[in-house]
């Protein structure tokens, strides 16, 4: 139970850059208030005591200001962010690491019992005000936009906005990821320059770093391409990004990159 409640509150810090400490997220954060009273709720949901379990969630929604359903499923780390008018319906489903801003419904369209609310996969980030209706499944990584009313399903990174909700972003491709994925391990933002690298030697080797990325993935194509054709086949094995340590020798450089990698990233 602790380790839940440590990963909830963690969680505020990697996706409020307001947040600063501990004490002041446990105290001032009603989305982390809502979270703890539906846990609470939900518990008791469970074990039967439906009355009670739907007093907590009336009482949460009466001091927070965000009403979740005690029988709807969360997953982890999940966040809502300033939190007033969130509603969450009963049949509602969360995966992990999932994002709400204020003004979000997860409800239903219809007055049938059963499934009638919809499902998020996990890390999807829904925008203030959004309004997503009905059993539909809305994919991991998936983005609604602000005030967006989204009704049919989305699939995995889609990006939907407008009403009725409409795609404007697909989702990212292997090669795109891969290089997300370097970049936040070294440090630094797509296309080889950090919003806050200053130095241009920083710059030029973290472009060069994105540069070797992109040839990497080019000669293992064509590599691959080579021994379909019936050519030698090339060893490209190479260590998985994982498996690199890409860390500088120099222990001041070292402390100033582990440091700029544990500062949380605006949203
Ligand atoms: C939807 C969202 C995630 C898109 O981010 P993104 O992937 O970086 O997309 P972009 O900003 O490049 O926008 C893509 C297109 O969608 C449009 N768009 C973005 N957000 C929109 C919104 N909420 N409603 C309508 N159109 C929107 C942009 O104008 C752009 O259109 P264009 O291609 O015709 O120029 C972001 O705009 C958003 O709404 N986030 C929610 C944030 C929030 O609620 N914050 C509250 C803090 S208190």
């Amino acid at each position: 139970m602790f380790k839940r409640l440590k990963s909830d509150i963690r969680c505020v810090f990697d996706r409020d850059p307001a947040a600063r400490n501990t004490f002041e997220v446990l105290t001032t954060y009603p989305g982390l208030h809502a979270l703890l009273w539906y846990r609470f709720a939900h518990w008791f949901w469970n074990l039967g005591w439906k009355w009670l379990a739907r007093f907590i969630s009336g009482l949460a929604r009466w001091l927070t200001g965000i009403e979740i359903h005690p029988a709807a499923k969360i997953g982890e780390r999940f966040f809502i962010d300033h939190g007033m008018g969130v509603v969450i319906g009963e049949t509602a489903e969360i995966g992990d690491d999932c994002t709400l801003y204020h003004g979000v419904t997860l409800g239903g369209t219809s007055w049938q019992k059963g499934k009638r609310h919809p499902t998020l996969g996990n890390g999807v980030v829904v925008g203030a005000g959004a309004k997503v209706l009905g059993p539909i499944e809305i994919a991991d990584d998936a983005r609604v936009g602000s005030n967006a009313v989204v009704l049919k399903a989305v699939a995995q990174g889609e990006t939907v906005v407008g009403i009725p909700g409409r795609v404007v972003k697909q989702q990212k491709d292997d090669a795109e990821v891969r290089r997300a994925k370097m970049a936040e391990k070294i440090g630094f933002d797509a296309y080889g320059v950090s919003q806050e690298a200053q130095d241009p030697i920083e710059k030029a080797i973290y472009s060069l770093l994105d540069h070797i990325q992109v040839q990497d993935e080019k000669l293992e194509r064509l590599a691959n391409s080579l021994s379909e054709m019936g050519g030698v086949s090339i060893d490209m094995d190479m260590p998985g990004l994982d498996d690199v340590v890409l860390e500088p020798s120099d222990p001041e450089q070292a402390a100033h990159l582990k440091k700029k990698n544990s500062e949380p990233k605006p949203e």
